[in-house]
């Protein structure tokens, strides 16, 4: 028989036992306007005003003309990857982040070269290894703010130094901002607000903002100078027109599923707070969680293997990430989810707790 596992890695919030207001989700769905096709290569103007409706809520000003639509915010690196790089051209990613960018720079032949964080009381980009980086091939930095695990934001001077950086070296930023509604020590600003001085695209998406991700709604939305801005777009445009992926019902239901994120987003917030509650409780280590649907632990240095995750499975019945799944550098870190439902979140983090706990020699 097999054992029953504990899956700390739960992170399709549709299947977290939130509860969806399923009238409006569905509801959304049925606007007679679906039954035409007219579409815009940068997605329906309401579409995309609701998107610029939802930046002016975290003041951020974003001309819903400098946004384009797409089916995911996957898709939104694509198309970003496609009008920045050529084969073999470079794009520099933080790391540790979000591990899907190797499969999409793959795809589009692009080159992904890492970058590190490092780790000092906070999480912090290490500007000299990025700037030795910077060859040339480069074309592009990606940052996910919050990041993905670590949940830590790009505060405010090292926002200026990176788009000072870009700016000299004549490089896009692309910002991933999934994760933007959901701070945990505070709110976190938009690399949206304040100035431009470089190209920059800030990508999002309904997948964490309205925990929609089966709707498949993302946008990319475009920052900087107005002639590389203006170039850039019409570009875009040429892209975006060659799939015309999106659909018009999702694109017709985006204002009414955006303007119904906060009952989700609280539910969500509600867990978060609830799963760290237990997590500080036990005494599990783990790092400080400023934002997002994670949380990196550290199980004792001894136990820490190249294999840990495998052998949390076994030997605890216990699924977590690897922390080597996000390019974090210790051996003995581990990626949790904290939307999982609590009752499970209780058991699989009790169960850690143990197995952590220095064992008796017989
Ligand atoms: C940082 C980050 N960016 C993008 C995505 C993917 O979002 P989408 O479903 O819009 O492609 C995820 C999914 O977990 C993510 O963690």
């Amino acid at each position: 028989m097999g054992a029953v596992l504990i899956d700390l890695t739960v992170s399709n919030p549709t299947m977290c036992g939130f509860d969806y207001d399923a009238e409006a989700v569905l509801g959304g769905l049925s606007n007679p306007a679906s039954l035409s096709y007219d579409p815009d290569p940068r997605g329906i103007r309401s579409a995309r005003e609701a998107v610029a409706d939802y930046y002016a809520s975290h003041h951020a000003v974003v001309d819903p003309d400098d946004t384009i639509l797409t089916t995911s915010t996957s898709e939104a690196y694509s198309f970003l990857f496609r009008l920045l790089c050529d084969p073999g051209d470079e794009v520099l990613v933080a790391q540790p982040s979000y591990p899907l960018f190797d499969f999409l720079a793959d795809l589009d032949d692009v080159r992904l070269r890492p970058f590190p964080l490092f780790e000092d009381f906070g999480w912090w980009i290490d500007f000299a290894e990025l700037e030795r980086s910077i060859g040339a091939r480069t074309r592009a930095i990606v940052l996910v703010h919050p990041n993905n695990p670590t949940g830590h934001g790009t505060g405010g001077a090292e926002r200026l130094q990176l788009e000072a950086l870009c700016a000299e070296r004549n490089l896009a930023l692309i910002v991933d901002e999934v994760f933007l509604d959901y701070g945990v020590t505070g709110p976190v600003e938009s690399f949206a607000t304040g100035s431009h001085p470089c190209l920059k695209f800030v990508v999002s998406g309904l997948s964490k903002i309205a925990a929609l991700p089966q709707m498949k709604v993302g946008w990319l939305a475009c920052f900087g100078p107005e002639q590389e801005k203006r170039e850039a777009l019409a570009r875009l445009e040429v892209i975006a027109d060659t799939f015309l992926s999106m659909n018009a019902p999702a694109q017709l239901a985006l204002p009414r599923w955006l303007g119904g994120r906060e009952s989700i987003q609280r539910q969500i917030a509600a867990r978060v707070r609830a799963n760290l509650s237990i997590l500080r409780q036990s005494g599990v280590a783990s790092l400080p969680v400023e934002a997002g649907w994670s949380a990196v632990l550290r199980v004792p240095q001894n136990r820490g293997s190249a294999d840990l995750a495998e052998t949390l499975v076994r030997e605890a019945g216990v699924v977590v990430h690897p922390g080597s799944f996000y390019g974090l550098p210790r051996p003995h870190s581990i990626v949790v989810s904290l939307i999982g439902p609590s009752a499970d979140f209780l058991i699989g983090v009790e169960t850690l707790k143990r197995w952590c706990e220095p064992k008796e020699l017989t």
